[in-house]
Formats: structure tokens, C-alpha cells, sequence
């Protein structure tokens, strides 16, 4: 195949629900112009999930989750023929790499995490009873970027200690046995995050902020029609504010026609162009942008039992990828005599039985 020289990238997303365009922006777009150049390993981080959510109805409702975020990433262009698409938690090497790992890093660091103590309070956990799991959430994570052998991993700045702390690991593992795992590298996203329309701080669904990507055409008028945009426009002849507003960073990403973009600026400053006028050539880009998606996620809906059998193979795939990966490093530890002295007697056994015939 001719991938075996490529360098590896690694990333994965919980399964919290459907995808909107602030991760199309953050990370959709450069996985997808990333499975070009690298072999690519994207999984779906459901024991991440259960670090703040471990309900019996909260992890039904994951399954329907993984099911729309599968639906997402496919129809954005994640391309099953060029990348492996997972489930962590039917990978059985994570549990036991992850345990492993706990040895090589202080329970003060992890705790001392800026990224763990905000998740904490997004999850209004009590700073007295956090889970030990929950603590553990970078270790896993180390796991996860360790066992394809991973360079690269495209996250977001909050995720930048998780890979430090997995470099760290790995530099106290290799240096502990002699050997020679790679260290990860983080890749840094190009657009960070996509201001909501609520325009007070990023997309997300919690903040109810967003525009799905399997949002339609109307529900994108809607939230268009009603994102926020500079207040002092009480009448369209009032000079207006673009830096920082969200309509027109919208319009920079979503609107193909440059020259419009920067006469509906002009104009906004000058106060010759009413909100309305702009929001509504928005929505239009916005939706030109979203029908292919709208096209193919029909398409995946239509071809029922598709989108399982992709996350199946590529789950089997990586499962024989960390299987080995986890056997290196066993091996590394000489954790593996074990199994070396019952496979001879697996073998003596045959043996003996055959002789016997
Ligand atoms: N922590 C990531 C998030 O915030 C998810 C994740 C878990 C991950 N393991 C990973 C990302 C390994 C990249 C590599 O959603």
C-alpha cells in the first residue's frame, strides 16, 4: 500500500452528540486534508466519556451519539478507504496500556491540570469526589496516542498538557528499558475555535450557540436571523462593527464570493447596508456550504447498516495494530515471560498429544 513510510496521526473526539461548524473549522476541515499525507487513526473516545458520564442512560444515549458523529465525520469527507475509524472502548489494549502507564506519572501532576480541573467544574463535580478515572483521563489518553505508534496529534490547545504529559511517559518508558517508541508531536489547529452566534464565546452545544451540521436550510435562516450581531445597529444607517462580529467572521469562512464579503463590510461601516440584507446572503452561503453534507448523510442514512459495518473494520483493524503495539512494550518491561513459557507449553502439549496417535 505504500503507508507504511507515512507518519501516523491520532485523534478522537468524545461522543457528546452531533457535530456543528465549529468543529467542522476546528478539526473536521484539517482531519480530513490530513488523511492525504498521513495515515490517519480517528476513533470515537467513549471510556474518555465515561470520565463525567456513566449513567445506564447516558451511555444508551453515547451509542445514538456515535451513531450521529459517525454520520458527521463520514459525510464532512472522512474517508473510511484512507483512515482507521475506531471505538476505544472495544479496543482491549487501551485498558491494560493505560494501566501500565500509571506508573510513570505522579498523581500531583495530573491533579495540578488546569484542562482536568476545568472539566471538573463543566461537570459540576464536586472538587472533593472527583473519580480517580477522571484524574486519569491524560494517562488514557497516552495510551490512545501510543499504541498506533502515533507522530502527530491534531488537538486543541486545551488537549496540549495531555500530550506533553504523553511525551513524558514515553521518555521515562524508553529511557526505563531501552527502547525506542516515538514521542508524539501536538499539532496545533489552524482555526482554533468558531465564536457561537450568540457571539460571547465559542460554538458549543452546551452554550446553545450553534449550527449543526445536520441542521437545514430553515433552522440555518432561524439561527442566522437571530445570532447576534453589533447592537448598535438600531437602524441600517448606523455606522457598524465587523472585527469581532460574528456575521462577518461567518461570512470570511463560509461565503466563497470574496468581493460581496468585502462590500457588505465597507458598507456595514459606512451604515449603507441593513443586517438583514447581510444575514441573509449568510445563511445562503452558509447553506450552499452544507448541502453536499446534507447530500451525503441522506446517502448514509438511506444504506442502512453501512456506517456500523465502518466502524467495525476499522475497530478490528486497530484492535491488531494495539495488540501488537502492547505486546512491544510488555516485552519491553519483561512482562512477557509469562506468556513465553505458556506458549511452549502450549506447544509440548500438542506435541505429546500427536505423538501419541
Ligand atoms: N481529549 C480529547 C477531547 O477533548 C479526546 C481524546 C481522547 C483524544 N484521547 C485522545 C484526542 C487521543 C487525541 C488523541 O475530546
Amino acid at each position: 500500500m505504500g503507508t507504511t513510510e507515512r507518519k501516523r496521526v491520532i485523534s478522537g473526539d468524545r461522543p457528546t452528540g452531533r457535530l456543528h461548524l465549529g468543529h467542522y473549522v476546528g478539526s473536521i476541515v484539517s482531519r480530513v486534508a490530513l488523511q492525504e499525507k498521513y495515515d490517519c487513526f480517528f476513533f470515537i473516545a467513549d471510556i474518555h466519556a465515561l470520565t463525567t458520564k456513566r449513567e445506564k442512560e447516558e451511555i444508551i444515549q453515547m451509542r445514538e451519539n456515535i451513531r450521529e458523529m459517525m454520520i458527521d465525520y463520514l459525510s464532512c469527507g472522512i474517508d473510511p478507504k484512507l483512515s482507521t475509524i475506531y471505538l476505544q472502548s472495544a479496543i482491549p489494549a487501551v485498558y491494560e496500556l493505560n494501566l501500565l502507564f500509571e506508573m510513570f506519572v505522579t498523581v500531583n501532576r495530573l491533579a495540578g491540570l488546569p484542562s482536568i480541573k476545568e472539566m471538573v467544574k463543566n461537570a459540576h463535580i464536586d472538587p472533593e469526589s472527583v473519580p480517580f478515572g477522571l484524574i486519569g483521563y491524560p494517562v488514557l489518553m497516552a495510551a490512545d496516542i501510543v499504541l498506533p505508534k502515533a507522530d502527530l496529534v491534531p488537538v486543541g490547545k486545551d488537549n496540549e498538557a495531555h500530550v506533553e504529559i504523553t511525551r513524558d511517559i514515553v521518555r521515562k518508558f524508553n529511557l526505563t528499558y531501552g527502547s525506542s517508541f516515538p514521542l508524539p508531536d501536538f499539532l496545533p489547529s489552524e482555526h482554533p475555535v468558531l465564536i457561537g452566534t450568540d457571539g460571547k464565546g465559542k460554538m458549543s452545544k452546551s452554550a446553545g450557540n450553534c449550527i449543526l451540521l445536520s441542521d437545514d436550510a430553515k433552522a440555518v435562516e432561524k439561527k442566522i436571523a437571530g445570532a447576534y450581531t453589533d447592537p448598535k445597529r438600531i437602524h441600517a444607517d448606523v455606522p457598524g462593527t465587523v472585527e469581532g462580529n460574528p456575521i462577518f467572521i461567518y461570512h470570511d469562512i463560509f461565503n466563497p464570493n470574496k468581493d460581496e464579503v468585502a462590500s457588505f463590510k465597507e458598507r456595514y461601516q459606512q451604515g449603507t447596508i441593513g443586517d438583514v440584507e447581510v444575514k441573509q446572503s449568510l445563511a445562503a452561503a452558509i447553506n450552499l456550504f452544507l448541502d453536499p453534507i446534507r447530500e451525503k448523510r441522506r446517502a448514509l442514512e438511506r444504506e442502512k447498516g453501512y456506517v456500523e459495518s465502518i466502524i467495525y473494520e476499522g475497530t478490528e483493524r486497530m484492535a491488531d495494530i494495539a495488540a501488537d503495539t502492547l505486546k512491544e512494550m510488555k516485552s519491553a518491561m519483561g512482562l512477557s515471560g509469562t506468556w513465553n513459557k505458556i506458549s511452549r507449553i502450549a506447544r509440548e502439549y500438542e506435541e505429546r498429544k500427536a505423538s501419541a496417535i
